[in-house]
């Protein structure tokens, strides 16, 4: 029986190309998403992945979303935390609502995913989280307070975590990518992209989300056993730790 992996915002960007090279390792992968049914369909057709739709700001719907899963498909080894959005705007500019939107997805997800697979997984004596954090958690940005907090936490939690798991089996690391060439990054505006944002890169262009995806696999793997409470940077040399 291949083991099964969820990710969360599996179906689109980054998302989709972790849930793809994992589903190429050999795992029975499941992917989360919001609300883009289209996307969603889309890439079941494409990949034949299951997808399921709930949102990670939700407790409740976590609880159930991951129940539905293992029934489905069996326990989950291997959960990776990848769904996050944006609300960026200045700090004078920024609503609580702005904020609060980041915060519940991009921070407190990681406790709503994390929290209902836990005991399973300390159970099983083994398990394997890899959360998606950012650049911008390591350095902060300016017009993304709200996602510089949420993803420096993310960074806090995976090194908590990482001490209660380790003798239960569980590893969990943290991925910090740098500018990587999805929906996302596109969206903003091209003048900004193409003078200030890639001149920065060491490397001299954005990532592909193939090459977090390949850091996800190798985290997930039993070859990475040793591997824990650790942070990957891979965003071309632009932010050293
Ligand atoms: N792109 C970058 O350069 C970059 C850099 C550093 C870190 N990251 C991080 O990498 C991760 C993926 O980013 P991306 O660029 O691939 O984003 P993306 O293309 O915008 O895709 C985001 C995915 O997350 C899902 N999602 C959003 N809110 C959700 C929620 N509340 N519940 C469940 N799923 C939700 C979306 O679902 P729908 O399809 O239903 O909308 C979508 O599948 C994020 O955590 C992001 O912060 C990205």
């Amino acid at each position: 029986m291949s083991k099964v992996a969820l990710v969360t915002g599996g179906s689109r960007g980054i998302g989709a190309a972790i849930s793809k090279a994992l589903q190429a390792a050999g795992y029975t992968v499941a992917a989360n998403y919001a609300g883009n049914d289209d996307a969603a369909r889309a890439f079941t057709e494409e990949t034949g992945i299951k997808t399921y739709k709930w949102s990670v700001a939700d407790y409740d719907a976590c609880a159930a979303g991951i129940k539905q899963v293992e029934a489905e498909l069996g326990p989950i080894a291997v959960l990776v935390n990848n769904a996050g959005i944006t609300r960026d705007s200045m700090f004078h500019k920024m609503t609580p609502q702005q904020w609060k939107e980041v915060i519940d997805t991009n921070l407190t997800g990681l406790f709503n995913m994390t929290h209902p697979t836990w005991a399973g997984m300390r159970d099983r004596k083994y398990g394997r989280i890899v959360n998606i954090s950012s650049i911008n958690g390591q350095k902060g940005q300016a017009g993304q307070a709200n996602y510089s907090a949420a993803k420096a936490g993310d960074l806090g939690f995976t090194k908590a975590l990482a001490q209660e798991g380790a003798r239960a089996g569980i590893t969990v690391n943290a991925i910090c990518p740098g500018y990587i060439g999805t929906e996302m990054v596109r969206a903003i505006d091209e003048k900004v992209l193409n003078e200030r944002i890639i001149p920065q890169i060491p490397v001299g262009r954005l990532g592909e989300p193939e090459e977090i995806a390949r850091c996800v696999v190798f985290l997930a793997s039993d070859d990475a056993g040793f591997i824990t409470g650790s942070t990957i940077s891979a965003n071309g040399g632009q932010f050293f730790v």
